[in-house]
């Protein structure tokens, strides 16, 4: 076990905030990784995946432990579909392409998606229409503190909008090694509902898409709003879109005519954060380094050398100006270490 101290995770977070970890281990193996809490005594443990959902306010005293276990193994396969395992330390969208190429259905609406597939089920990643849920059989984590396997099948997840079991009641607990999803082979179920995906392939003339074509589409509008992180540092979406009462809603609709909405049920209305930011005059503003994406609001962006604590301050502002104009109150989506 190479443990590398003092190591900066710049570029190991998609903010590229400037952190450092006290100790850094890279993990390749499932025997690695049991290996490796067997050894760390009294010490933090961190599990670094793609740090693509998170905002680095502080260096880490912490074993940081960074999870790059790879592998996609066929388990079982019939005429319409296959049973697919993929190893928790691989890019989600290269496993996303990976499936296209195979013609394996289910995913493409979540092409481009930044981050590892072992953090995917955490939040229940999720894009115009569909959600990781939709096609996850089970994860496969190992239990820190006893070092044992456990299958959490996708019940056991309790997902919900970014949300599973994962960020609440085994929290910190479990390290997911491998994920396995259940995706078609042929009359695969598009969701081309979403409607940005419609008019993209619209634009294209086609009427009778492939999932490829479901792909190009998502990665086209993703690459027209969403900053490449490569380039400017960012996590998404940075809050999650609230979810208000139905008789807050009428109060709102009624000053403000257009506020779009999607109906939870028959006294929730979810509003887009995106839309709430922009009505309040943050979209595009920047303060030194850290600022709001001019294309959509609801990501926050370090140009350059952001602090993680400079982009937290951001938040905060925007967070209290939401709350002072809509009485809404936002929640992070990125997790604040
Ligand atoms: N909007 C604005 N101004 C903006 C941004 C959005 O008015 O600056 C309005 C749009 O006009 C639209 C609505 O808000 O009416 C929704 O916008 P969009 O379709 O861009 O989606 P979103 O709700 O802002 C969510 C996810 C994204 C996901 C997209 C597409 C969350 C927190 N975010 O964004 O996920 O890609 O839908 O499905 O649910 C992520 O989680 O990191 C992420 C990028």
């Amino acid at each position: 076990m190479k443990v590398e101290n003092n190591k900066s995770l710049k570029e190991y977070n998609t903010f590229g905030i400037n952190s450092t970890a006290s100790e850094f281990v890279s993990i390749t193996s499932e025997a690695d990784l049991i290996n490796a809490i067997s050894i760390i005594h009294k010490r933090p443990i961190f599990i670094l995946s793609g740090g693509s959902n998170m905002l680095l306010t502080k260096n880490l005293d912490a074993f940081v432990l960074h999870i790059k276990i790879k592998g996609i193994t066929v388990i079982e396969e019939s005429e319409n579909s296959v049973l697919i395992s993929v190893n928790a330390g691989e890019n989600w969208h290269d496993f996303v392409q990976y499936c296209i190429k195979n013609n394996y259905g289910g995913l493409e609406n979540l092409s481009l998606i930044p981050g590892y597939v072992g953090s995917a089920p955490i939040q229940n990643i999720g894009a115009y229409g569909v959600e990781l849920k939709d096609t996850m059989i089970s994860c496969e984590a190992i239990n820190i503190a006893t070092r044992k396997k456990h299958i959490f099948s996708n019940k056991d997840c309790k997902f919900g909008y970014r949300n599973s079991i994962f960020k609440n009641e085994v929290k910190g607990e479990y390290i997911i090694t491998k994920v396995t999803f259940n995706l078609t082979k042929k009359e695969h179920t598009l969701t081309t509902s979403y409607g940005a995906i419609e008019s993209a392939l619209n634009d294209q003339g086609i009427t009778k898409p492939t999932i490829k074509d479901i792909s190009e589409a998502v990665i086209k509008i993703r690459k027209s709003k969403l900053p490449d992180p490569s380039k400017i540092g960012n996590s998404g979406s940075f809050f999650k879109n609230p979810v208000i009462t139905k008789s807050h809603f009428t109060k709102l609709q009624k000053i403000y005519p257009n506020i779009p909405s999607y109906k939870i049920d028959d006294d929730h209305i979810k509003v887009p954060a995106g839309w709430l930011i922009e009505q309040s005059g943050f979209k595009g503003k920047r303060w030194g380094d850290a600022g709001v994406h001019e294309k959509q609001a609801l990501v926050l962006v370090n140009y350059d050398n952001a602090t993680g604590k400079e982009i937290l301050d951001l938040s905060k502002k925007i967070i209290s100006g939401i709350k002072e104009k809509f009485d809404i109150l936002l929640e992070t989506e990125v997790n604040i270490i």
